[in-house]
Protein backbone atom coordinates (compact mmCIF):
# COMPACT_ATOMS: atom_id res chain seq x y z
CA UNK A 1 0.00 0.00 0.00
CA UNK A 2 1.42 3.62 -1.11
CA UNK A 3 0.78 6.67 0.96
CA UNK A 4 0.08 10.07 0.22
CA UNK A 5 0.79 11.63 3.83
CA UNK A 6 -0.52 15.64 4.77
CA UNK A 7 0.80 16.24 7.62
CA UNK A 8 4.24 14.60 7.05
CA UNK A 9 6.31 16.96 8.84
CA UNK A 10 4.04 16.96 11.91
CA UNK A 11 3.69 14.47 15.14
CA UNK A 12 1.44 11.78 13.76
CA UNK A 13 3.00 12.27 10.97
CA UNK A 14 6.59 11.77 12.10
CA UNK A 15 4.57 8.69 14.31
CA UNK A 16 3.02 7.27 10.95
CA UNK A 17 6.04 7.55 8.95
CA UNK A 18 8.53 5.47 11.63
CA UNK A 19 5.61 2.82 11.72
CA UNK A 20 5.57 2.76 7.73
CA UNK A 21 9.19 2.44 7.22
CA UNK A 22 8.84 -1.19 9.60
CA UNK A 23 6.39 -2.47 8.13
CA UNK A 24 7.15 -3.61 4.42
CA UNK A 25 3.80 -3.80 3.01
CA UNK A 26 3.47 0.05 3.41
CA UNK A 27 5.34 2.88 1.79
CA UNK A 28 5.36 6.61 2.13
CA UNK A 29 5.64 7.17 -1.80
CA UNK A 30 4.63 11.34 -0.58
CA UNK A 31 5.52 13.28 2.30
CA UNK A 32 3.11 16.03 1.80
CA UNK A 33 3.77 19.78 3.35
CA UNK A 34 2.05 23.05 2.50
CA UNK A 35 3.90 24.84 -0.71
CA UNK A 36 4.98 27.54 2.08
CA UNK A 37 6.09 24.50 4.92
CA UNK A 38 9.76 25.36 5.82
CA UNK A 39 10.10 21.32 5.77
CA UNK A 40 9.45 21.45 1.94
CA UNK A 41 12.48 20.04 -0.58
CA UNK A 42 14.02 18.85 3.10
CA UNK A 43 15.00 15.39 3.76
CA UNK A 44 12.20 13.10 5.57
CA UNK A 45 14.60 11.18 7.48
CA UNK A 46 17.03 13.95 8.76
CA UNK A 47 14.35 16.05 9.79
CA UNK A 48 12.31 13.40 11.89
CA UNK A 49 15.46 10.87 12.86
CA UNK A 50 18.87 12.26 11.93
CA UNK A 51 18.89 9.89 9.34
CA UNK A 52 19.05 10.64 5.69
CA UNK A 53 15.96 8.80 4.12
CA UNK A 54 15.93 9.90 0.47
CA UNK A 55 12.05 10.69 0.72
CA UNK A 56 11.99 14.61 0.39
CA UNK A 57 8.84 16.77 1.66
CA UNK A 58 6.77 17.81 -0.98
CA UNK A 59 3.79 20.03 -1.91
CA UNK A 60 2.10 17.88 -4.63
CA UNK A 61 2.30 14.30 -5.07
CA UNK A 62 3.15 12.36 -7.79
CA UNK A 63 0.51 9.96 -9.11
CA UNK A 64 2.48 6.41 -7.19
CA UNK A 65 0.17 5.89 -4.83
CA UNK A 66 -2.84 4.46 -3.48
CA UNK A 67 -4.45 6.35 -0.74
CA UNK A 68 -4.12 9.95 0.68
CA UNK A 69 -3.79 9.59 4.75
CA UNK A 70 -4.80 13.34 5.90
CA UNK A 71 -3.07 13.85 9.19
CA UNK A 72 -2.78 17.87 8.65
CA UNK A 73 -4.06 20.83 10.76
CA UNK A 74 -7.13 21.90 9.20
CA UNK A 75 -6.31 25.65 7.86
CA UNK A 76 -6.84 25.46 4.08
CA UNK A 77 -9.09 22.63 3.78
CA UNK A 78 -10.46 24.35 0.64
CA UNK A 79 -7.24 23.79 -1.35
CA UNK A 80 -6.94 20.27 0.43
CA UNK A 81 -10.39 19.13 -0.65
CA UNK A 82 -9.07 20.35 -4.33
CA UNK A 83 -6.12 18.03 -3.89
CA UNK A 84 -8.25 14.99 -3.31
CA UNK A 85 -10.48 15.73 -5.94
CA UNK A 86 -7.88 16.19 -8.95
CA UNK A 87 -6.69 12.86 -8.27
CA UNK A 88 -9.63 10.95 -7.08
CA UNK A 89 -8.02 8.23 -4.85
CA UNK A 90 -8.80 6.64 -1.69
CA UNK A 91 -9.12 9.69 1.12
CA UNK A 92 -8.49 8.19 4.87
CA UNK A 93 -9.16 11.63 6.59
CA UNK A 94 -7.90 11.87 10.54
CA UNK A 95 -7.76 15.67 11.41
CA UNK A 96 -10.10 16.87 13.83
CA UNK A 97 -11.38 19.97 14.78
CA UNK A 98 -13.66 20.91 11.77
CA UNK A 99 -16.62 22.72 12.03
CA UNK A 100 -20.46 20.44 11.28
CA UNK A 101 -20.64 22.48 7.40
CA UNK A 102 -16.12 21.75 6.84
CA UNK A 103 -17.11 17.90 8.17
CA UNK A 104 -19.52 17.80 5.56
CA UNK A 105 -17.74 19.05 2.87
CA UNK A 106 -15.36 15.84 3.43
CA UNK A 107 -18.28 13.48 3.97
CA UNK A 108 -19.62 15.00 0.86
CA UNK A 109 -16.38 13.72 -1.48
CA UNK A 110 -17.49 10.07 -1.12
CA UNK A 111 -19.62 10.15 -3.75
CA UNK A 112 -16.70 10.99 -6.14
CA UNK A 113 -14.41 7.90 -4.30
CA UNK A 114 -13.66 6.67 -1.33
CA UNK A 115 -13.58 8.24 1.96
CA UNK A 116 -13.24 6.50 5.30
CA UNK A 117 -13.96 9.91 8.11
CA UNK A 118 -11.68 8.98 11.51
CA UNK A 119 -11.53 11.81 13.88
CA UNK A 120 -10.30 8.84 16.14
CA UNK A 121 -8.34 5.63 15.07
CA UNK A 122 -8.45 4.16 17.92
CA UNK A 123 -10.32 0.90 17.96
CA UNK A 124 -10.52 0.79 21.79
CA UNK A 125 -12.25 4.38 22.17
CA UNK A 126 -15.00 3.35 19.34
CA UNK A 127 -15.47 0.66 21.67
CA UNK A 128 -15.70 2.46 24.55
CA UNK A 129 -18.02 5.13 22.62
CA UNK A 130 -20.30 1.97 21.92
CA UNK A 131 -20.47 0.76 25.78
CA UNK A 132 -20.77 4.52 26.70
CA UNK A 133 -24.17 4.12 24.63
CA UNK A 134 -25.35 1.32 25.64
CA UNK A 135 -25.15 1.94 29.20
CA UNK A 136 -27.12 5.45 28.87
CA UNK A 137 -29.72 3.08 26.78
CA UNK A 138 -29.95 0.64 29.00
CA UNK A 139 -30.03 2.34 32.28
CA UNK A 140 -31.53 5.07 34.05
CA UNK A 141 -28.67 7.71 35.59
CA UNK A 142 -29.62 11.50 36.93
CA UNK A 143 -26.42 12.68 35.83
CA UNK A 144 -23.61 11.79 32.79
CA UNK A 145 -20.21 13.83 32.94
CA UNK A 146 -18.18 13.92 30.68
CA UNK A 147 -14.69 14.84 30.78
CA UNK A 148 -11.37 15.07 28.55
CA UNK A 149 -7.76 16.04 28.50
CA UNK A 150 -5.09 16.24 26.03
CA UNK A 151 -1.57 17.96 25.36
CA UNK A 152 -1.06 21.56 26.13
CA UNK A 153 -0.77 22.14 22.03
CA UNK A 154 -4.17 20.38 21.08
CA UNK A 155 -6.11 23.31 19.08
CA UNK A 156 -9.72 22.04 19.63
CA UNK A 157 -11.17 22.21 22.85
CA UNK A 158 -13.12 20.50 23.78
CA UNK A 159 -11.83 17.50 21.38
CA UNK A 160 -13.59 16.07 18.58
CA UNK A 161 -14.31 12.55 20.13
CA UNK A 162 -15.69 14.38 23.08
CA UNK A 163 -18.06 16.10 21.02
CA UNK A 164 -19.15 13.18 19.69
CA UNK A 165 -19.80 11.49 22.63
CA UNK A 166 -21.83 13.77 23.68
CA UNK A 167 -23.75 13.90 20.70
CA UNK A 168 -24.47 10.10 21.10
CA UNK A 169 -25.85 10.64 24.90
CA UNK A 170 -27.38 13.70 24.01
CA UNK A 171 -25.57 15.89 26.08
CA UNK A 172 -25.15 19.61 25.38
CA UNK A 173 -21.27 19.89 24.73
CA UNK A 174 -20.84 23.08 26.75
CA UNK A 175 -21.07 20.72 29.44
CA UNK A 176 -17.83 18.69 28.76
CA UNK A 177 -14.85 19.20 31.20
CA UNK A 178 -11.91 19.99 29.21
CA UNK A 179 -8.33 20.36 30.65
CA UNK A 180 -5.09 20.98 28.67
CA UNK A 181 -1.82 19.87 29.98
CA UNK A 182 1.54 18.48 29.21
CA UNK A 183 3.22 17.25 26.10
CA UNK A 184 1.81 13.59 26.07
CA UNK A 185 -1.22 11.43 26.80
CA UNK A 186 -4.81 11.99 26.66
CA UNK A 187 -8.15 10.46 28.22
CA UNK A 188 -11.56 10.66 27.90
CA UNK A 189 -14.11 9.88 30.77
CA UNK A 190 -17.40 9.11 30.69
CA UNK A 191 -19.21 9.03 34.58
CA UNK A 192 -22.50 8.02 34.87
CA UNK A 193 -24.13 9.08 38.00
CA UNK A 194 -27.13 8.41 40.57
CA UNK A 195 -27.97 9.06 43.84
CA UNK A 196 -26.43 5.60 45.17
CA UNK A 197 -24.19 4.49 42.54
CA UNK A 198 -21.30 5.75 39.55
CA UNK A 199 -20.21 3.62 36.74
CA UNK A 200 -17.21 5.04 35.00
CA UNK A 201 -15.94 4.14 31.50
CA UNK A 202 -12.67 6.07 30.44
CA UNK A 203 -9.79 5.21 28.08
CA UNK A 204 -6.23 6.55 27.85
CA UNK A 205 -3.99 7.11 25.24
CA UNK A 206 -0.69 7.11 26.16
CA UNK A 207 1.49 7.38 23.09
CA UNK A 208 0.95 9.01 19.97
CA UNK A 209 1.64 5.37 18.09
CA UNK A 210 -1.66 4.25 19.01
CA UNK A 211 -3.28 6.73 16.61
CA UNK A 212 -0.93 6.44 14.21
CA UNK A 213 -1.32 2.41 13.88
CA UNK A 214 -4.79 2.16 13.97
CA UNK A 215 -5.12 4.73 10.57
CA UNK A 216 -2.09 1.82 9.36
CA UNK A 217 -4.80 -1.07 9.99
CA UNK A 218 -8.14 1.33 8.91
CA UNK A 219 -5.68 2.66 5.63
CA UNK A 220 -4.84 -1.23 4.97
CA UNK A 221 -8.62 -2.90 5.70
CA UNK A 222 -9.73 0.51 3.35
CA UNK A 223 -7.71 1.15 0.51
CA UNK A 224 -9.31 -0.89 -2.07
CA UNK A 225 -12.58 -0.49 -0.64
CA UNK A 226 -15.66 1.02 -3.89
CA UNK A 227 -16.47 4.37 -3.24
CA UNK A 228 -18.49 4.62 -0.43
CA UNK A 229 -18.35 6.62 3.11
CA UNK A 230 -16.90 4.66 6.09
CA UNK A 231 -16.34 5.04 9.63
CA UNK A 232 -15.49 3.24 12.58
CA UNK A 233 -17.99 1.59 12.85
CA UNK A 234 -18.72 0.08 9.38
CA UNK A 235 -15.19 -1.53 10.09
CA UNK A 236 -15.78 -2.54 13.47
CA UNK A 237 -19.24 -4.48 12.08
CA UNK A 238 -17.13 -6.12 9.22
CA UNK A 239 -14.39 -7.03 11.41
CA UNK A 240 -15.26 -8.00 14.69
CA UNK A 241 -19.25 -8.12 15.00
N1 LIG B 1 -7.72 10.91 14.01
C1 LIG B 1 -6.97 10.69 15.09
O1 LIG B 1 -7.05 9.65 15.74
C2 LIG B 1 -5.97 11.76 15.52
C3 LIG B 1 -5.01 11.48 16.50
C4 LIG B 1 -4.08 12.46 16.82
C5 LIG B 1 -4.12 13.71 16.17
N2 LIG B 1 -5.09 13.94 15.25
C6 LIG B 1 -5.16 15.21 14.50
O2 LIG B 1 -4.13 15.23 13.51
C7 LIG B 1 -3.79 16.59 13.21
C8 LIG B 1 -2.26 16.77 13.32
O3 LIG B 1 -1.85 16.57 14.64
P1 LIG B 1 -0.31 16.76 15.03
O4 LIG B 1 -0.24 16.58 16.49
O5 LIG B 1 0.57 15.92 14.15
O6 LIG B 1 -0.10 18.32 14.66
P2 LIG B 1 1.25 19.09 14.32
O7 LIG B 1 2.43 18.41 14.93
O8 LIG B 1 1.01 20.53 14.63
O9 LIG B 1 1.38 18.94 12.72
C9 LIG B 1 0.49 19.58 11.86
C10 LIG B 1 0.86 19.25 10.43
O10 LIG B 1 -0.11 19.81 9.56
C11 LIG B 1 0.56 20.38 8.45
N3 LIG B 1 -0.36 21.29 7.78
C12 LIG B 1 -1.00 22.34 8.31
N4 LIG B 1 -1.83 22.86 7.38
C13 LIG B 1 -1.72 22.10 6.26
C14 LIG B 1 -2.32 22.13 4.96
N5 LIG B 1 -3.23 23.05 4.66
N6 LIG B 1 -1.96 21.20 4.02
C15 LIG B 1 -1.04 20.25 4.34
N7 LIG B 1 -0.44 20.18 5.55
C16 LIG B 1 -0.77 21.09 6.50
C17 LIG B 1 1.85 20.91 9.01
O11 LIG B 1 2.79 20.95 7.99
P3 LIG B 1 3.62 22.21 7.50
O12 LIG B 1 3.42 23.34 8.48
O13 LIG B 1 5.03 21.72 7.44
O14 LIG B 1 3.05 22.47 6.16
C18 LIG B 1 2.20 19.76 9.99
O15 LIG B 1 2.84 18.70 9.30
C19 LIG B 1 -4.60 17.44 14.21
O16 LIG B 1 -5.79 17.85 13.56
C20 LIG B 1 -4.90 16.46 15.34
O17 LIG B 1 -6.02 16.82 16.11
C21 LIG B 1 -6.00 12.99 14.90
Amino acid sequence: MKISLLGSSGKMGKSLIELAHNDPSVSITNALVRPDSIYLGKDVGEEHFNKRSGLTFCAFPDENFDIFIDFSTNNRLEEKIELYKKFGKSLLFCGTGLSKDEELKIKQLSSSFPVFYAPNTSLALNYLMNMAKKVSTSLDFSEIIIEEQHHKSKIDIPSGTAKEIAESLHIDANKILSKREGSLGNYHKIIFKNKNEEIQISHFGLSRKLYAEGAINIAKWFYQKPKNLYHMQTLIKEIYE
